[in-house]
C-alpha cells in the first residue's frame, strides 16, 4: 500500500510544486479540490469533475453525518464506492459547518451539541466522533476537530478558541490512530495575530501531522488582512508536510495564497457561482444573467477548452439561465472548475519552470485588459 507522502519538487520564491501520494493516487500541488459537500459536486458527473483535472474532491463530516449518515455510507462501501470517485478525498471535520450552519449551538469543553439544519433533529460531535465519522467515511485526508470564531473577534476570544481547538488537535490525534494509508491534517487557528498563529503552528508540530492546514481566514477578514496572515503563517509550519488554507477562494486569493507558501485549497465558489449565473474566466467575471449577452454568438471564453466555452455560445448560455434549465448550471460549473484548473496547472508549470513572477504578472494583465 502507498503510505501517505509529501514529495516537494521545486520552489519559486515562495511558491511550492510537489506531489502527494496517497493509496488512491497523486495529488499535484499547488492543488484546487472541488467541494462535493454531499456526496456529489453540485451539477457535475464524477468524471466531468476529474476531466476538469481535479486529483481529490472534499468532503463534509457534518452534511454526511446528517445524510445519509455515516453509518449509511461505511454500510453501502464508503463515501468513494457511494459517490463513484476513485481518487482521494478529503473530509472537513465538522466544527467550521456546525458553527456557520446548524442551530442552537452549544458548544463546551467537550464538543458541540446542535440541531440538524435539515429536519431539526439534536446532534453531539466531538473531535473522536468527528475521527469515527472520517473513518466510516472512508476520508484519504481527515481534519482535525477544530473551532474557528468568525472575525473579526476580540483577541482573548480568538486566544480562548484557538487554545481549546489545539486541545481538541491532540483528542482528534489520539483517537485517529495509526491508520497507514490515511492522513490526519491539524489546523493552525489564531486570527489575525502573528503571536497566536506562532503559538498554534507550534502545538500542532509538538502533536505531530500528516499536514498542516491554516483555518481561520477567509471568515470576513478580507483579502488584505488574508494576504498579511499569510505573509507568515504558512512559514511557521513544516516545510516538508502539505500546507493546506482552508475555504480559499477567488482565482486572484488562490494566486497570492501559493505566491506565499500554501499547496493546497478548497472553495464552494467555482461550483456555487457556476449555479447562480456567475463565470470565472482569464479575463475576469461574467454576469451570464446580463441581457447584453443575448444576442452575443462568442463562448465565454475564446481560449478556454472546456465543452461550455467549445460548443455554446454566450446567448444559449444566457437564454438557459433566464429560462431556469438544468443544464446552466451543469456548463457554467464546468467551466469554472476548469479555469480553476487551469489556472492550478499553469502555477505548477510555471513553478517548476522558475517563473511564477512572469505567470502572475500575465494572470494579473489579462484580467485589467477590459471588455469581457
Ligand atoms: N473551512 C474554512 N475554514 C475552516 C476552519 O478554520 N476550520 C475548518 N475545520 N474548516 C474550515
Ligand atoms: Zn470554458
Amino acid at each position: 500500500m502507498t503510505r501517505f507522502s509529501f514529495d516537494l519538487k521545486a520552489t519559486d520564491g515562495k511558491a511550492r510544486t510537489g506531489v502527494i501520494h496517497t493509496q488512491r493516487g497523486d495529488i499535484r500541488t499547488p492543488a484546487f479540490m472541488p467541494v462535493g459537500t454531499a456526496g456529489t459536486v453540485k451539477a457535475m458527473m464524477p468524471e466531468s469533475v476529474a476531466a476538469t483535472g481535479a486529483d481529490i474532491l472534499l468532503g463534509n463530516t457534518y452534511h454526511l453525518m446528517l445524510r445519509p449518515t455515516a453509518e449509511r455510507v461505511a454500510n453501502m462501501g464508503g463515501l468513494h464506492k457511494f459517490m463513484n470517485w476513485d481518487k482521494p478525498i478529503l473530509t472537513d471535520s465538522g466544527g467550521f459547518q456546525v458553527m456557520s450552519l446548524a442551530d442552537l449551538r452549544k458548544l463546551n469543553e467537550d464538543g458541540v451539541t446542535f440541531r440538524s439544519h435539515v429536519d431539526g433533529s439534536k446532534h453531539y460531535l466531538t473531535p473522536e466522533r468527528s475521527m469515527e465519522i472520517q473513518k466510516l467515511l472512508g476520508s484519504d485526508i481527515v481534519m482535525c476537530f477544530d473551532e474557528c470564531p468568525a472575525l473579526p473577534a476580540d483577541e482573548k476570544r480568538v486566544a480562548e478558541s484557538m487554545r481549546l481547538s489545539m486541545r481538541w488537535a491532540q483528542r482528534s490525534r489520539d483517537a485517529f490512530g495509526d491508520r497507514p494509508g490515511h492522513a490526519l491534517f491539524g489546523i493552525q487557528q489564531g486570527g489575525v495575530t502573528e503571536e497566536l498563529r506562532a503559538e498554534s503552528a507550534e502545538a500542532l508540530q509538538k502533536i505531530g501531522f500528516d499536514g498542516y492546514a491554516v483555518g481561520g481566514l477567509a471568515v470576513g477578514e478580507g483579502q488584505e488582512a488574508m494576504f498579511g496572515v499569510l505573509e507568515y503563517a504558512p512559514d511557521q509550519l513544516p516545510a516538508d508536510k502539505p500546507r493546506y488554507l482552508m475555504g480559499v477562494g477567488k482565482p486572484d486569493d488562490i494566486v497570492g495564497a501559493v505566491k506565499r507558501g500554501i499547496d493546497m485549497m478548497d472553495c464552494v465558489l467555482p461550483s456555487r457561482s457556476g449555479r447562480t449565473g456567475q463565470a470565472w474566466t482569464r479575463r475576469g467575471q461574467v454576469n451570464i444573467k446580463n441581457a447584453r449577452h443575448q444576442d452575443d454568438p462568442r463562448p465565454l471564453d475564446e481560449n478556454c477548452s472546456c465543452p461550455a466555452c467549445r460548443n455554446y455560445s454566450r446567448a444559449y448560455l444566457h437564454h438557459v439561465f433566464r429560462a431556469g434549465e438544468m443544464i446552466s448550471g451543469m456548463l457554467l460549473t464546468w467551466h469554472n472548475l476548469h479555469y480553476y484548473q487551469e489556472i492550478m496547472q499553469g502555477m505548477r508549470d510555471a513553478i517548476a519552470e522558475q517563473r511564477f513572477d512572469a505567470w502572475e504578472a500575465d494572470f494579473h494583465a489579462q484580467r485589467a485588459d477590459g471588455d469581457i
